[in-house]
C-alpha cells in the first residue's frame, strides 16, 4: 500500500481511528526500534500496525526463534500486513485493549517490548488508561514500551504509568512525531 492509499483509508469517514495521513517515515520507523535490544528478544508486541513500515524493521532485527503479535483493527491494513511472509508475525485483527487473551492464546507469559503507533488522541481516555495498565503489567522487567505521537499529550498519561519516560524526536515525518520510551 503506498501513501496515497493509505491516505484514502485515513480519508474514509468510518475509519476515523487511523490517526495519520501517512505511513512512518523511516527515519521514525529507526527511531522507534534503536531503543530495543534484539539479543534477548523472545516476544515483542505492535499495537497499530498499520500497513507494516515498523513491523517489517522489527522482523528484520528480531532473531529467528522470535515471535512478533502485531495488533491492528483496519481490515483493509490487516490484509496488506497478511502479505508479509515470515513465520514469526501473528497479525491480530482486534484492538489492543484484548493483548492479555492472545497471550494466553500463544503461550506467551511476558512481552519483552511493546512498539506502539496507537493514536492516543482520538482514543477514549479511559481506553489509553486501560491499555497502558496492560502494557505495563506484562513487560519483562528490562523491557520498555516505546510509542510514537505527533504531539506531548501523552506525555503525563504515561509517566503516570511508567518509572521512566525518555523523550525523543523527529521532523523528518509527515507530521514530525515524537518518540516515547517507557520503562518499568
Ligand atoms: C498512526 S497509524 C500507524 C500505522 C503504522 N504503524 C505506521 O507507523 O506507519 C495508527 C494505526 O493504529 C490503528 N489502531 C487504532 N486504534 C487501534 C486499536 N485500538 N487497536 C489496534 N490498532 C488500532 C489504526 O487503524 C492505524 O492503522
Amino acid at each position: 500500500m503506498n501513501k496515497k492509499e493509505f491516505l484514502t483509508e485515513f480519508l474514509k469517514p468510518e475509519k476515523n481511528n487511523i490517526g495519520a495521513v501517512a505511513p512512518s517515515s523511516k527515519y521514525l520507523v529507526k527511531k522507534m526500534v534503536d531503543p530495543i535490544d534484539f539479543t534477548k528478544v523472545k516476544c515483542i508486541v505492535e499495537f497499530g500496525a498499520g500497513t507494516g513500515n515498523i513491523t517489517k524493521e522489527l522482523l528484520n532485527r528480531m532473531p529467528q526463534d522470535s515471535i512478533l503479535i502485531a495488533f491492528e483493527i483496519n481490515k483493509e491494513f490487516c490484509e496488506k500486513l497478511k502479505e508479509i511472509n515470515d513465520p514469526r508475525i501473528k497479525i491480530i485483527s482486534d484492538t489492543a485493549e484484548n493483548l492479555e487473551s492472545y497471550m494466553v492464546k500463544h503461550n506467551i507469559l511476558k512481552v519483552d517490548y511493546i512498539v506502539s503507533s496507537l493514536p492516543f488522541t482520538i482514543i477514549p481516555n479511559a481506553i489509553v488508561k486501560n491499555i497502558l495498565k496492560i502494557a505495563q503489567k506484562v513487560l519483562t522487567p528490562k523491557g520498555a514500551f516505546i510509542q510514537y505521537q505527533y504531539s506531548l499529550n501523552a506525555y503525563s498519561k504515561l509517566k503516570n504509568t511508567f518509572k521512566k519516560v525518555d523523550l525523543n524526536f523527529t521532523p523528518i515525518n509527515l507530521p514530525p512525531a515524537f518518540i516515547f520510551t517507557c520503562t518499568n
